[in-house]
Order: structure tokens, then sequence, then C-alpha cells
């Protein structure tokens, strides 16, 4: 079927990925309509917030890029079937988190959102439509897709055209905290289907920005199972370098020289080398875990073993900051102030969805301590969700209960604390006067960085002990 270039786009999803992809789509192809919908009222209001500053996500570049689309071609709305039935392209690009309980439980992903998405489309399309997989999905969920897609939706005798479709699969790369320059200038763009001309109408999409050589083709199953792929290689360096950061603190090696050493070399490369508190995010986990669950679906168990130590050991890696900042406390956090610098899972983001300050934050209240917890994205609901515990100044007594509290300001955070961790790198952690905290902190006091963002000669100048990850002492 020949398939003429896009007039119009719906994404259903206006998440992280829905929001961003789209916003710079509409930017780079004045010509075509884009329409972001999703089932969450409040979610599209805020993404219709008139001066920009309510956005649901915080990335930086994105209110430009929303300012100069939005209202011209590029239209948030809640009315999905209405934006289904006018597009020619319709992107899915909705949740796909690891299954809660049933077959596959705490290892599959969960395609309810998926299937109720292809659900619509069948019964809404008009004409002919591609539709694109954008969200991260198991290998081979394209034939559920055509499948449900396949059944016959208007009567034989209404006079109405049967709708038909193509499957792309088109996984997106991003990174929270870049997503603006991810998706200006993407690495690659990667298209997996078998229908040419729906390839290439999508291809001609990305074109109006993207050089040639980096839109890739593929088979549809490669282009699914790359992505899981590329996660798992991100994360499992992660937890490589994670687990050298323990060796150098155990011999007395510094894991920052180490990386540069093994990074200058070509082969090896310089990213993805920063030690710190275990990945978090809404992603790599869930994508592993996926990629675990699948090969044991096809009867790979010791390649699902390889990749599954990958998150085993990220959450010992968590795991271990908190019992190490008990021990070096003298035993015991039970009615002593700690602060927390940063809770989201990495900098440049409002996004806590498995961030490592959830558990380090968890495992401590669970230990007595009253924290003062400071992010400069992060609003103290989501805290109070991700904590699932209600914010409560501190009890000055030692019956044990942890409570914590949400800091405006860092000088606010330090007050009477015994030790600060820093645990997102947030670029205003990095030159803080530690002379000026330390009189407000209560003697002897620690500093714990899991980020590598602080000088330790200030902190020791200051009069403070300093623990940075993957650092021994001589
Ligand atoms: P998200 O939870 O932020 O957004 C998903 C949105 O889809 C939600 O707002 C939800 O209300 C909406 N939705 C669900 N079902 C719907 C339906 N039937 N109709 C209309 N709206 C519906 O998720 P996200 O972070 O944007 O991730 C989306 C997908 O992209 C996931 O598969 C994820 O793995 C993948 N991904 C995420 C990132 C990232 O950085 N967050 C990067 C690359 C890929
Ligand atoms: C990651 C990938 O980088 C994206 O390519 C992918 O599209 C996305 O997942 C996804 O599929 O969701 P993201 O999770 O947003 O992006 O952010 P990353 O920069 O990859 O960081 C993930 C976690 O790893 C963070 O907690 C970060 O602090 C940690 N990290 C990253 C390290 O601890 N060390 C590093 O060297 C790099």
């Amino acid at each position: 079927m020949m398939i003429s270039p896009a007039k119009s786009i719906c994404c259903i999803g206006a998440g992280y990925v829905g929001g961003p992809t789209m916003a710079v789509i509409a930017d780079r192809c004045p010509d075509i309509e884009v329409t972001v919908v999703d089932l969450n009222e409040d979610r599209i209001t805020a993404w219709n917030d008139p001066d920009l500053t309510k956005l649901p996500i915080y990335e930086p570049g994105l209110d430009a890029v929303i300012a100069r689309a939005r209202g011209r071609n590029l239209f948030f709305s809640t009315s999905v079937s209405e934006a289904i039935s006018s597009a020619d392209m319709v992107f899915i690009s909705v949740n796909t988190p690891t299954k809660k309980k049933g077959i596959g439980a705490g290892q599959a992903s969960d395609l309810r959102w998926v299937e109720a998405c292809a659900r619509q489309v069948v019964e809404c399309a008009k004409g002919h439509t591609v539709v694109i997989e954008k969200s991260t999905l198991p290998v081979r969920t394209a034939a559920a897709i055509k499948a449900i897609l396949d059944i016959p939706q208007r009567q034989p005798n209404s006079g109405e055209p049967s709708p038909t479709f193509s499957v792309l699969s088109n996984p997106e790369f991003l990174a929270e905290g870049t997503a603006i320059r991810d998706l200006e200038q993407p690495d690659r763009v990667l298209i997996g289907g078998e229908d040419k001309d729906a390839v290439e109408a999508l291809a001609a999409i990305y074109s109006n920005w993207v050089p040639t050589n980096k839109i890739l083709r593929t088979k549809l199953w490669s282009s699914e199972l790359s992505k899981l792929t590329a996660n798992a290689f991100l994360a499992q360096r992660i937890s490589s370098i994670n687990s050298v950061a323990a060796l150098c603190e155990a011999t007395g090696a510094d894991v920052r020289e180490v990386a540069l050493a093994i990074g200058t070399d070509r082969r090896i490369g310089s990213e993805f080398l920063h030690a710190g508190p275990g990945f978090g995010g809404s992603c790599f986990k869930k994508d592993i875990l996926n990629l675990v669950y699948l090969c044991h679906h096809f009867n790979l168990p010791e390649v699902a073993n390889y990749w599954n130590q990958v998150v085993a050991l990220n959450a010992w890696q968590q795991n271990r900051i908190a019992d190490l900042v008990v021990q070096t406390l003298f035993g015991t956090v039970t009615g002593k102030r700690l602060a927390i610098l940063g809770f989201a899972f990495k900098a440049d983001t409002n996004d806590t969805r498995e961030s490592p300050a959830i558990r380090i934050a968890h495992d401590l209240l669970e230990e007595g301590a009253q924290l003062a917890i400071h992010d400069p994205k992060v609003a103290p609901e989501q805290i109070s969700v991700d904590l699932q515990k209600k914010p409560c100044h501190p009890l000055s007594d030692l019956k044990g209960e942890g409570t914590w509290h949400f800091s405006t300001t860092i000088e606010d955070a330090v007050q009477g604390v015994d030790a600060v961790l820093i645990l997102t790198e947030w670029e205003q952690y990095r030159n803080l006067n530690w002379l000026k905290l330390a009189s407000l902190m209560r003697a002897p006091a620690w500093v714990f960085d899991t980020r590598s963002v602080v000088t330790p000669t200030e902190i020791a100048d200051a009069g403070l002990r300093v623990w940075r990850l993957g650092e021994g002492s001589e």
C-alpha cells in the first residue's frame, strides 16, 4: 500500500516520553498536526498551562519547544477517539511497568495499557493508519498488536471501508534531564518494520532534522529487542563500576581514577562509568527484568541469570549505603537528624521513579532517623507518596520512630544534623560553602557523598569528616 506523507499524528500517552517526543516532532515539522492524548485529565491540563510554569514534567529546554509549537500544530487533549480517527499515524507511548501479580509477576511487562490502546485504535481509526510502538515492549509484542488490529470492525454491508494498518517499532532512547538534546540530536533513530512504505513515511518525518545515516531500519523484532538490550548494556556498566567502587573502598583504590584509566581505552569509552548510589529511573530495572523473563520464557536460564545479576548488584548497592551511614554514626541513627540532598533519580528531572533515595531514606527511617530532605525540583507531596509516610517535624526524643520533613533551603536542611547525604548530583550541590554549613551541624559531623560532587579538602578544612563512594582510605 502506497502511503502518503503524514499530515496528522496522534500520540497516546502524554508522559515523560510522549510529551517531549511529540513536542520536538511538532517543532521540527510545522506542516504536521500533532495531538498528544491521555486519559489523565490533570496531566493534559498541566500540558496546556498557559504560562508554562506547571508543565507536568521538568526537563531543561522543554518549555521553549512547547512555547513555539503549542497551539500552532501541537495540541494536548483528552479526546482520545477523536484524535485517533483523524490521524494517519498513531504512536503508542503509554506506560509498560513490571507486572505486580499473575503470570510473570515481578518480571514481565504489564501490557494492559498497550493492548487497550490497540483496541481503541482498531475501533476508531479511519482509512490506512500506521501504528507505531514508542513504548518499550517485549520482543514480539508487535505480533499481538497486529492480531488485535486484524479484528474486523465494520459490518460487511455498512458501506464504510474497513480500516487497514501497518505496525512499526520506533523505540525511544532519550534520557531524562537531557531529553530535548537527545531528541534534537539523537545518536540514532531506530525503525523496525516489514512494510517498506510505512517505514519510509516515518523515516521522512525524522529526516526533517536527523541526518539520513542516523536513521536505522531493521526487522521489527530486532528493533524491539534492541531497546531492551541498549538499556541492559547501559545498566550493566553502572553495576560493573559500582561493584568496582566497593572493591576500591576495601583496597584503598579510587573509583574515579580507575574509571578514568579504563574509560580512556577507546574500546571501553568514558561514559556511564560514574559510580553512584545505584541506578534509578522507571526503565532500567523494569527493562532488564523483562529481558530476564523473556530469557526464561525462551528456555535460556543461563542468559536470564547473567542479566539478573545486574539488577541484584544494584539493589545491593542501594542497601549498603544506608548500612554504611548507620555503622559510621556509631551504630545508631535513632533520633539523629540527617540531611538528604537530592531525591530525584538523577539531576535535571523531577522524576523519582525507582530513585535510590527512596530505598536509602526508607532504610534510615526504619532505623529511627529524623530526615530533612531537600530537592530543587521534587515536590514534598511526591516524597510523601514515595516514602509512604507523611512529613512531620523532628521528634526530640529517642522513641525510635523515623520522621522526615521537606526543607526548601540547604541551610534549613543541615540545621543540627550529624550527617549530610548527597544522593543526586544537582549542580547546586557542587559548590556549597561547607565552612558556613559546618557551623550549623552537630559535631562530629559527616558528609556522605555518593555522587562525587564535593571537593574532599574543602570538607576537611571545614572540620567535617567525609566519606566518598568508591574511595578507600590508606
Ligand atoms: P508515563 O507513565 O510518564 O506516561 C504514560 C502515560 O500514558 C500516562 O500519562 C498514562 O495516563 C497514559 N495512558 C496509559 N494508558 C492510556 C490509554 N489507554 N489512553 C490514553 N493514555 C493512556 O510513562 P513514560 O515515562 O512516558 O514511558 C512511556 C513508555 O516509554 C514506557 O514503555 C517506557 O519504558 C518508555 N520509555 C521511557 C523513557 C523515560 O525516560 N521515561 C525513555 C524511553 C522509553
Ligand atoms: C535511560 C537511558 O539512558 C535512555 O537511553 C533510555 O531511553 C531510558 O533509560 C529509558 O528507556 O527510560 P534515564 O533512565 O532517563 O535514561 O537516565 P540515565 O542517564 O540513563 O540514568 C539512569 C540512572 O543511572 C540514574 O539513576 C543515574 O544517576 C544512573 N547513572 C547513570 C549512574 O549511576 N552512573 C552513570 O555513569 C550513569
